[in-house]
């Protein structure tokens, strides 16, 4: 029977699967949705039962008519940060999961701005204090349901990111992903542990958390997960963002992935933690050691360009087609949706839209809110250094126009690839490496396939211009905050 890996990427706003053969060709492709709630300002909700609906179903799209048995390992992608509490007993959710997306924990962490606290955090996990991480959403759900910490005393209750809740209710080992972990704000990534200190400030007990378990496992193997059979070992787990990366074959020098989703993330290798300087350290992940990296994250980049579609009440699409075909004029919109992100990590910013007269139109807002995710994006670069390449994914580098702006912004050249499912690719990537189904050398020849590069036509000028204005704007829209 032929070997096949099975590949699941479990997002925010769905769960795609695919099935790929041991020549690396992908067989079978399924997905299903999954959709969140906004409660109240600030909060973002996830149904954790319709997550795990959404995994089942597009697991079952995938497979149609595959002998299940084929399947000789499964990799997982998953969505980072958020977390869901629940019950050890039952396996039932306590409460809604909470996004990443989900901004409860701000108060406490501008109580915690500026404190000794928020160095020691920083210097230990690499991460600034933000509510966009689990620790400050764990305490808010401990703090709602277990004011105590009595039921978690006595192992009644569990608290994961999304990689945990799927591993334990796909397999039943209570366990983490490293790499998952280091989004939490709770791992030393020195020692590669939970760190005792920051666990007792943040009022999260240790065994509320499963074991961090390295990036190829052991994560047990399927037991009551329909249409799965028992006994299929789950054998790569990858955040969605660090597994992108691998799909790039991301261990390379001098590869840089940007991603272009709801939100963006850009992301590189480093040799070591703490070598980031203003963007967060992270774990990308771990099979015989950890590979350390730095990423910076940007709150709204896809996410703007739907909310002015929605506020146009047109499609995505057409605002997408609007901003190629037009010129901002002087228009800048700064999507300080629940303030800005790396590298300023300002959480009071406030969106801000300028430059606009009675003459401005949908064209010139839409092109303003694709130059917002192109402007953000080319922040970060700088703040990196040294990158002369972007390889670029997601679903918004559909839009060609973008792909240029961000070479011209930039300049630096921009490689779009067109796997619509990077996530699951690079989930699938290294489950078959673990399995032995093929090189790393053959990931890097799949990962150069079909590149489109997008080279910097703009002068020094030019770009140091629109960055000034873009700037100037940007430290508005801060000071509307401050
Ligand atoms: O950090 C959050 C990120 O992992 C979510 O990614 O693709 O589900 O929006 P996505």
């Amino acid at each position: 029977m032929e070997r096949l890996v099975l590949a699941v990427d479990q997002g925010t706003s769905s769960t795609k699967a695919l099935l790929v053969n041991s020549t690396g060709r992908i067989v079978g492709r399924g997905e299903a949705p999954l959709s969140q709630s906004h409660p109240a300002p600030g909060l973002v909700e996830q149904d954790a039962l319709a997550l795990l609906a959404s995994v089942r179903a597009a697991v079952a799209a995938c497979l149609n008519g595959t002998d299940p048995r084929s399947v000789a390992g499964i990799g997982l992608s998953t969505q980072r940060e958020s977390v869901v509490l629940w019950e050890t007993a039952t396996g039932q959710p306590v409460a809604p999961l909470v996004s990443w997306q989900d901004q409860r924990g701000s108060e406490r962490a501008a109580q915690l701005a500026g404190t000794p606290f928020a160095g020691l955090v920083r210097r230990r996990t690499g991460l600034p204090l933000d509510p966009m991480f689990s620790a400050l959403k764990m305490a808010a759900l401990l703090d709602e349901h277990d004011p105590a910490r009595e039921r978690v005393g006595r192992g009644e209750l569990r608290l994961g990111t999304v990689d945990s809740w799927l591993v334990t209710a796909m397999t039943g080992a209570f366990v983490t992903e490293i790499g998952n972990a280091s989004r939490t704000q709770l791992l030393d990534l020195g020692t590669g542990a939970f760190d005792g200190e920051l666990l007792e400030v943040f009022g999260i007990p240790r065994p509320a958390l499963g074991e961090v378990i390295a990036s190829s496992g052991p994560f047990g193997h399927t037991r009551g997960f329909d249409p799965l059979p028992d006994g299929v070992p789950v054998v790569a787990v990858l955040g969605d963002s660090h597994a992108a990366l691998f799909a790039h074959a991301g261990w390379r020098p001098g590869v840089t992935k940007a991603t272009y989703g709801t939100g963006s993330s850009v992301m590189t290798l480093t040799s070591s933690p703490g070598a980031a300087g203003v963007i967060c350290d992270t774990i990308a992940w771990s099979a015989d050691q950890p590979s350390f990296a730095q990423e910076a994250n940007i709150r709204s980049s896809g996410r703007t360009l739907t909310w002015l579609a929605d506020l146009l009440g047109t499609p995505v699409e057409k605002v997408i087609e609007l901003a190629a075909n037009s010129d901002s004029d002087g228009v800048t919109l700064v999507p300080a949706f629940g303030g800005i992100g790396a590298p300023w990590w300002d959480p009071q910013a406030q969106p801000l839209l300028a430059g606009f007269s009675l003459g401005t139109g949908r064209g010139q807002l839409a092109r303003a809110a694709l130059e917002s995710v192109a402007h953000q994006v080319d922040d970060v670069l700088d703040a990196m250094s040294g990158i002369d390449r972007v390889m670029a994914d997601g679903g918004l580098t559909r839009s060609t126009a973008l792909m240029q702006l961000q070479a011209d912004l930039s300049g630096v050249e921009v490689a779009r690839t067109h796997h619509p499912e990077l996530s699951a690719a690079g989930a699938a990537d290294l489950a078959g490496l673990v399995l032995g189904l093929w090189t790393a050398s053959d990931l890097e020849k799949r990962a150069d396939h079909g590149l489109e590069v997008f080279t910097p036509a703009w002068t020094e000028d030019r770009r140091k211009a629109a960055a000034s204005q873009w700037h100037e704007r940007l430290l508005a829209a801060r000071e509307l905050g401050a």
